[in-house]
């Protein structure tokens, strides 16, 4: 191992989350020469798939000297994500796994329904996100004129073009926020809620009022219809065995394109230079003895646990993961769907997200669901009421794990002054867009180029008799 530490390389990766895996793939294809180190035996980071033992042991949730895990049948019949997300299947993250041919490690799936709330308590309706006319028409979600509102409102996206304003319904686009497009077709404020948050999956309403933001907002809305309509179920995939397949799939695309990986690997020291970071010192344990080692490079990218003085602290992540023995209510008995709780519609500031995965993805055994319920804190005190629109969805649970709110951070700098690039901690939505949106960021200001991905294939996706 230690003669295969090269003396200098292009980039060194610190941490195996998702975020640097992609990174650390697709800069080695694009001919860069990378080491990647975790201070973990173990691949993703916070981002990994674990088993139940291991979560009865990390939210301390059993006696010493119980078991508890035995009653849930074989542990290795369980992989269950810390931060559970989906795949758009016509988003970017699928598109890189395509181009850079990942999907050769991976099975993935569809996952069975997108499902959003409206209205709370008692009264509330879960129902299926309607992604075009012909299911606009037929969704609960909405009254009969509204239906005939929303179905325009579709229509136009599909037609829409930025680049021909003859399709711009007589708005100037540039000058005009979602809320005037959302007024031009007359929608309701309920049904604005869902097409924002299920729909173009805006965490929050900030982008309602924003001056020119509408055509992002439409491409969000298309990119969900689109993703539909290559599967047909749901916009969103997953892969089988879980979430933590996918760095190690980044991890053996970076091999084959001559990638280092050292796991159990800390960092001592970053080394800069006239304020650049230049390489850094670092122990591989693992091995006897334990072997030191410099290494020099030209940028350095990291998690955020990497850095702790290069990151601030933007908010928490609460997340409680819940066991169940039965699919959600009103879903129709999805193997797995995704459940989005619309910020407005419960009192709320932030959306509440619900992931939930089954044995027909293979990361629990059969007769048990996984349900995954999280959002952003907004208050410092009684965690548990502000997940309790979502546990509320859940019906009976066996076994629940919450810890305390997860920090989110965010890099201080961009990077591009002292050559270290930090990624964003990983968000309370139960899809990857936003983690993408990082990925594109990062790899924008480290490689001084915008991440465009080729060759385009079409991604096999399981078929549903496994
Ligand atoms: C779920 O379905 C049942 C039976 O159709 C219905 O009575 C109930 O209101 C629905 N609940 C939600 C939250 O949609
Ligand atoms: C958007 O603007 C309207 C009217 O100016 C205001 O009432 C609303 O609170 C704003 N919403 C957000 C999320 O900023
Ligand atoms: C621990 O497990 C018990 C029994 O399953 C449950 O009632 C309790 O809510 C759990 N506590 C935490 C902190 O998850």
């Amino acid at each position: 191992m230690a003669d295969e530490i090269a003396k200098e390389y292009d980039v060194i990766v610190l941490g195996t989350g998702l975020t640097e895996c992609i990174l650390s793939g697709v800069l080695s294809v694009k001919g860069k020469k990378v080491l990647h180190i975790d201070r973990n035996d173990h691949y993703g980071g916070e981002a990994a798939s674990v088993n139940l033992e291991y979560l009865f042991k990390k939210y301390g949730n059993y006696t010493e000297g119980t078991e508890p895990w035995k009653q849930y049948g074989r542990l290795n019949d369980w992989n269950i994500d810390l931060v559970p997300k989906f795949l758009m299947s016509s988003g970017e993250l699928t598109n890189i796994l395509v181009s850079t041919d990942v999907t050769r490690y991976l099975e993935f799936k569809q996952v069975a329904g997108s499902y959003v709330q409206q209205g709370a308590g008692p009264k509330a309706t879960v129902a299926k996100v309607p992604s075009d006319a012909a299911e606009a028409l037929r969704s609960p979600l909405m009254g009969i004129f509204e239906k005939r509102r929303m179905k325009s409102f579709i229509e136009w996206v599909g037609q829409f073009d930025h680049k021909d304003s003859a399709t711009h319904k007589g708005l100037d686009l540039s000058s005009c926020t979602m809320k005037d497009v959302y007024d031009k077709f007359g929608l309701e404020q309920t049904t604005r809620d869902f097409v924002g948050h299920a729909m173009a999956l805006y965490p929050n309403d900030a982008y309602l009022n924003a001056t020119g933001a509408a055509p992002e907002a439409i491409e969000h809305i298309r990119l969900y219809g689109n993703s539909v309509a290559r599967y047909g179920k749901s916009p969103y995939i997953y892969p089988l065995y879980g979430l933590g397949e996918l760095p190690q799939g980044f991890a053996r695309l970076s091999a084959i394109y001559g990638g280092t990986y050292m796991l159990k690997t800390t960092v001592d020291e970053v080394m800069y230079e006239d304020g650049k970071a230049v390489g850094i010192k670092a122990t591989m344990g693992g091995v006897e003895p334990e072997m030191k080692f410099e290494t020099k490079a030209k940028m350095i990218l990291g998690d955020p646990s990497y850095f702790p003085d290069k990151v601030k602290v933007v908010g928490h992540v609460l997340r409680a993961i819940c066991i169940l023995k039965h699919p959600l209510a009103n879903t129709s008995d999805a193997d797995s769907c995704q459940l989005i709780i619309p910020q407005s519609q419960v009192g709320r500031k932030n959306d509440i997200y619900i992931a939930c995965v089954s044995a027909a993805h293979n990361v629990c055994p059969k007769g048990y669901w996984i349900a995954i319920v999280s959002t952003i804190a907004e208050t410092t005190a009684n965690h548990h009421l502000e997940l309790a629109p979502g546990l509320e969805r859940l019906g009976k649970i066996e076994e629940q794990f919450m810890g305390p709110p997860i920090p989110l951070y965010e890099p201080l700098a961009d990077g591009t002054k002292d050559k270290v690039f930090i990624s964003k901690s990983y968000d309370a939505s139960s899809h990857f867009e936003s983690t993408t949106d990082d990925v594109r960021d990062i790899y924008r200001r480290c490689a001084g180029e915008e991440l465009v991905v080729e060759g385009l294939r079409e991604l096999q996706v399981a078929s549903e008799e496994q």
